[in-house]
């Protein structure tokens, strides 16, 4: 997962506006990047069993040869991954010349199930709205939709809206936050999310809103939590503030209160963010309390695209 978190730590620093920092290492970094990507290079051509494995490992060191194609029977991309590679490498200006955008849809398209739900990875696991999210965002970014059958997937987002209102993992799932904002997101860079209709939108954001605690008769508000009685946690003010910001509905909560869980979560030594006060923070809940906290208007930051995540800028 290291390409994971060091697109938390890229786009943090663009988020901070201080990619300065990485002054001079900028080739470095993508060249690390382009280790992990899985893919022909210009007119090699391969089979449909290759292409179908194609995309960005976890990491460079599951590459066991010099070649960019796969280097042993459990090498091949991550859906995960290969978004957040593609977000990186624009972060950091890389005008992705490099990738046969081709192979890689090829790679995305291989996963999606007759659901229309997405898995990570060829060789198998779950399947649910994370990777969905991901096969939209690298969509989007690649600007070509072959890599989905979009009314396979918007048939998957619309079966997992719950009862309460919000979106599960899947049908018949309990809504979450972090799944409610895959399915939105989705919708959204999948320019359809008008198929919502009134009704489940309202829906939508009635439950969005209602994920912000505190005690109603006070008039006082908190953090976001993820589900029903369960805490609040720092990454849900991005999961949920994005949703929100997706709806056009930001103006519903109380972005002051959010604020102030988020940065009582701050380490006053590192400087990085936990989920909840006084623990360990991570670079997950560091980006998405200052992704979360940019959405909200935070001054100083810059302004975050809330579908793909990255600066607006980027
Ligand atoms: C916690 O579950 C789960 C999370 C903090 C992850 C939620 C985020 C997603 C599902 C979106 C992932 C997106 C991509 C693009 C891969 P928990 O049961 O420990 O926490 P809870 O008590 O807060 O529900």
């Amino acid at each position: 997962q290291r390409i994971t978190i060091s697109y938390f730590a890229i786009s943090g620093l663009d988020v901070l506006d201080r990619l300065d920092l990485l002054e001079g290492r900028r080739q470095e970094i993508v060249d690390w990047l382009f280790l992990s990507l899985i893919c022909p290079g210009e007119g090699e051509e391969v089979s449909q069993e290759i292409l179908q494995l194609c995309g960005f490992r976890g990491s460079p060191a599951l590459k066991l040869s010099p070649f960019n194609l796969p280097s042993h029977s459990h090498d091949h991309g991550h859906i995960t991954m290969t978004y957040t590679a593609l977000a990186s490498l624009i972060i950091l200006g890389d005008d992705l010349s490099r990738i046969d955008r081709g192979a890689l849809l090829a790679g995305v398209r291989a996963l999606q199930l007759p659901d229309g739900s997405f898995r990570a990875a060829l060789e198998g696991g779950e399947n649910d709205m994370r990777f969905l999210y991901c096969a939209a965002a690298i969509c989007r970014i690649l600007g070509c939709w072959d890599g989905m059958d979009r009314a396979a997937a918007l048939e998957f987002i619309l079966a997992s809206i719950s009862y309460e209102g919000g979106i599960g993992q899947g049908p018949g799932q309990e809504s979450h936050g972090g799944t409610t904002y895959c399915g939105v997101a989705a919708l959204s860079m999948m320019g359809l999310l008008e198929e919502l209709g009134e009704g489940r939108r309202e829906a939508l954001v009635r439950w969005c809103v209602a994920r912000q605690g505190g005690e109603e008769s006070s008039g006082q508000c908190a953090g976001f939590q993820g589900r029903p009685n369960k805490p609040e946690d720092t990454c849900y003010s991005f999961w949920v503030g994005a949703t929100l910001a997706l709806l056009g509905r930001l103006g519903h909560i109380c972005p002051e209160a959010s604020r102030q869980f988020v940065l009582g979560t701050q380490d006053p030594v590192t400087g990085g963010l936990a989920k909840w006060p006084d623990t360990q923070c991570d670079p997950l809940h560091t980006y998405l309390g200052l992704s979360g906290l940019a959405i909200a208007g935070e001054e100083g930051l810059s302004p975050v695209e809330p579908a793909l995540n990255i600066t607006v800028r980027a």
